[in-house]
C-alpha cells in the first residue's frame, strides 16, 4: 500500500524524476506549445489528444480522460503495481527506495490479493470435490455452461454452512481480519462472524490484470438476493471494475469492439456461445471510469439493454454518463433486446448470430440521445420543439467541445427547426474551465463552488502558497470540500517546494483522489499572476465567514461561559 513509502520520499522522487522522460521513452512525444504531445498509448486515435505537461509533471488525455503523474503512467502503461513503478521511477534517477520494517514485509493488499486467489482455488476444488457438489454442476449444465467455460471463468460452489471458509482459512485472528478485510465474513448483532457465502455458486470478479478481487454468488433457487456480492474492500470497488474485461481482454488480442451487458450469466452465456467480447458492471449504472477503461481496450462499446422500461431507463443512465467521454476517435452504441430476453437468453435459444446481428444494428448515441429526449415533448408543435431545446441544453453541456457537439448542437437546431445560430443564442455556453471537465455526475453542478475553485488553483500552482493570506480559521467552516482544502494548504505551508504531482500522490489512497485528479486537468485560462487575487479573494472571504461564525458562536455562549483560551480568542477579534 501507499502509505508503507514515506511520502517525503515519494515528493522528492517526483522532484528528480521529470515525466517527459518517463513518457517519451515510451511513446515519442512532439512538443505543442507549452506541452508535449502525441496519439493516446490508451485509446485508438488518429490525431494526437494525449498530452504532458512538464510544468505539472502530468500526462491527460483529452479524448479517452485518462491522467496521473508518472507514478500512475508506469502504473497503467506498464500494468505495474505501485510499489514496482516506484522502484522503476527511483532506479531511473538512481535513487534507493527506504526499506523500513514495514515495507519489507508483503503490502497488506498484496495478502488480501493473496487470499482471494486462494478462497477462490477453494471455491473451484469444492465444485470438483464437495460431497453435494452434484446440485451445483447440475445446475450449471441446466444454464448450458461447459466444462471449459466453467474453468475458463474459475466458476466454484460455496458449499452450504455457516464456517467453510473460516475453518479452511481462518487458523488464526490475522488472518481472520484479513477474511473480513477481503470481504468474505458476515457478522451479526450479537458479534457472531461467519462466512458471507453459503450455498452459491461462485463466480470470481477479476480485475483488468486478472488479480481476484471479490466474488458475487449466486443462489441455486428463487431465493433472494438472487446474487450476493462482495462488498466494497480496499481492492474491490464496484464503480470501477467490470466482470469479464479481463477474459475478453485474454481471448482477443485486439478488441474492435466491446459489449456491455448486465449480468454476470449473461458474460459466461456469450463466451459460452463464442461471443467473448462482452462485460458486465457490478449491478450499478456504467460509471464515466468505466466507459475510460473500456475505450483503452476498444474503440466501440456498445450498451446492450433489456427493451423493457426499466432497460431503458438504465439505458438512459448509461447515455447521460457518456456524456463527457462524446467525440473523439470512438464510437457508442446502444441495442435493446425484446422485452423479457437476456443475452443469455437469447444466445441460448436463437445462437450466437442472431446476437451479433442485433449488435451490428446497434443505434448511434446520437439516434438515441434525441429519440430518448424527443419522446418526452411533443415534436409536433413548436411549443414542444422550444421544450426540446430546453432539456437538451443541460445535457450537451457536458459535452467535450469539438466537432462532435458541433453536430449535435447543428442536429438540435434541425429537430427544433431552428438556425444553430438562434440556437448558440440559447445554449449555455459553458466556461471555458469546465468544458474538458470529465464529470462522475451529471447532474450535481457545483462547479463554480469557491472552495472547488481555490483548491483547483492551488493544485495547479502550488507556488502561490508563498503568497496565500491567513487561512487559519477555515477548518471551522462546515463546507464541502473545506476538508480537503485545509488540508492541501497545511500540507503546503509544511512543504512549500511541492508540484502538482506530488500533491496528487499524497492524496492517492484518499476517497478524493478521483475528485483531485480531475480538478488537476481543468484547463484555467488565467496564469499563476492572474490567479493569486483570486485564490486571495475566495481565502479571505472564507476566513472572513469563519471569524464571523466563530464570534457568533462566542457570543452566544455568553462572557461569562467562555473558557480562559475562548476569552482570549473573542478578545482577539
Ligand atoms: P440479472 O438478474 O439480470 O442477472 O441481474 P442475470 O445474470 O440475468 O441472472 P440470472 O442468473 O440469469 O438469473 C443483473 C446483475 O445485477 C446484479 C448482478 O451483478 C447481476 O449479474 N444483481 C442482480 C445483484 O447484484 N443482486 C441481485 O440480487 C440481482
Ligand atoms: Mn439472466
Amino acid at each position: 500500500m501507499a502509505g508503507k513509502i514515506p511520502p517525503q520520499f515519494i515528493d522528492e522522487l517526483l522532484t528528480r524524476v521529470d515525466i517527459v522522460d518517463i513518457i517519451d521513452a515510451r511513446v515519442p512525444l512532439k512538443k505543442a506549445g507549452k506541452n508535449l504531445h502525441a496519439c493516446c498509448p490508451f485509446h485508438n486515435e488518429k490525431t494526437p489528444s494525449f498530452t504532458v505537461s512538464a510544468d505539472k509533471q502530468f500526462y491527460h488525455c483529452f479524448g479517452c480522460g485518462a491522467h496521473g503523474t508518472a507514478i500512475g503512467f508506469l502504473m497503467e502503461y506498464e500494468q505495474m503495481s505501485f510499489p514496482e513503478s516506484i522502484h522503476e521511477l527511483a532506479e531511473h534517477v538512481g535513487m534507493t527506495v527506504p526499506v523500513s520494517q514495514s515495507l519489507s514485509a508483503t503490502p497488506a493488499s498484496q495478502n488480501l490479493y493473496d487470499l482471494l486467489d486462494k478462497v477462490n482455488q477453494y471455491y473451484v476444488h469444492q465444485l470438483n470435490n464437495h460431497p453435494q457438489r452434484d446440485q451445483f454442476t447440475a445446475y450449471l449444465q441446466k444454464r448450458g455452461l461447459s466444462r471449459q467455460t466453467i474453468e475458463h471463468f474459475n466458476i466454484g460452489m460455496a458449499p452450504d454452512g455457516w464456517d467453510n471458509v473460516l475453518r479452511a482459512f481462518g487458523s488464526n485472528d490475522a488472518i481472520r481480519k484479513q477474511l473480513d478485510e477481503a470481504g468474505l465474513l458476515s457478522s451479526n448483532d450479537n458479534g457472531r462472524t461467519y462466512d458471507r457465502f453459503r450455498n452459491r455458486i461462485m463466480f470470481p470478479i477479476r480485475d483488468r490484470r486478472g488479480r481476484v478481487i471479490g466474488f458475487g454468488g449466486r443462489v441455486l433457487d428463487d431465493s433472494t438476493p438472487k446474487y450476493l456480492n462482495s462488498p466494497e474492500t480496499p481492492v474491490f470497488h464496484k464503480g470501477n471494475e467490470l466482470y469479464g474485461l479481463y477474459q475478453a481482454r485474454k481471448a482477443n488480442r485486439k478488441l474492435e469492439r466491446i459489449v456491455i451487458v448486465e449480468g454476470y450469466m449473461d458474460v459466461i452465456a456469450l463466451a459460452e456461445k463464442g461471443v467473448t467480447n462482452a462485460v458486465a458492471t457490478l449491478g450499478t449504472a456504467t460509471t464515466p471510469d468505466h466507459l475510460r477503461q473500456l475505450l483503452r481496450s476498444a474503440p466501440e462499446i456498445v450498451f446492450c439493454f433489456d427493451g423493457d422500461r426499466a432497460g431503458r431507463e438504465a439505458a438512459w443512465r448509461a447515455a447521460e454518463n457518456a456524456l463527457p467521454l462524446l467525440g473523439g476517435n470512438h464510437q457508442l452504441k446502444f441495442m435493446f433486446l425484446a422485452d423479457g430476453e437476456d443475452p443469455d437468453s437469447l444466445v441460448r435459444a436463437q445462437g450466437a448470430e442472431a446476437f451479433n446481428q442485433l449488435v451490428a444494428g446497434a443505434k448511434n448515441y446520437s439516434d438515441f440521445f434525441f429519440e430518448s429526449l424527443e419522446k418526452r415533448v411533443d415534436i409536433d408543435s413548436m411549443d414542444g420543439r422550444a421544450r426540446l431545446v430546453e432539456i437538451a441544453k443541460p445535457y450537451l453541456r457536458h459535452v467535450p467541445a469539438g466537432i462532435y457537439r458541433d453536430m449535435l448542437e447543428q442536429r438540435l437546431a434541425e429537430k427544433a427547426q431552428t438556425s444553430t445560430t438562434t440556437l448558440n443564442r440559447h445554449l449555455e455556453k459553458p466556461a471555458e474551465q469546465v468544458t474538458r471537465k470529465l464529470n462522475t455526475s451529471t447532474k450535481a453542478n457545483n462547479n463554480y463552488s469557491p472552495i472547488r475553485t481555490a483548491i483547483t488553483i492551488l493544485l495547479q500552482h502550488p507556488e502561490l502558497i508563498d503568497e496565500v493570506c491567513p487561512f487559519d480559521k477555515l477548518a471551522l467552516l462546515d463546507l464541502p470540500g473545506m476538508n480537503i482544502l485545509v488540508k492541501m494548504l497545511e500540507t503546503l505551508t509544511e512543504h512549500p517546494h511541492l508540484k502538482t504531482a506530488a500533491l496528487l500522490e499524497r492524496a492517492r489512497d484518499t476517497e478524493y483522489a478521483g475528485h483531485l485528479q480531475r480538478l488537476a486537468v481543468q484547463a484555467l485560462t488565467l496564469n499563476a499572476e492572474q490567479l493569486k487575487p483570486e485564490l486571495n479573494g475566495i481565502l479571505s472571504q472564507l476566513q472572513q465567514q469563519a471569524i464571523s461564525e466563530r464570534y457568533e458562536y462566542l457570543e452566544n455562549k455568553g462572557l461569562r461561559n467562555l473558557t480562559p483560551a475562548e476569552l482570549a480568542e473573542y478578545k482577539g477579534f
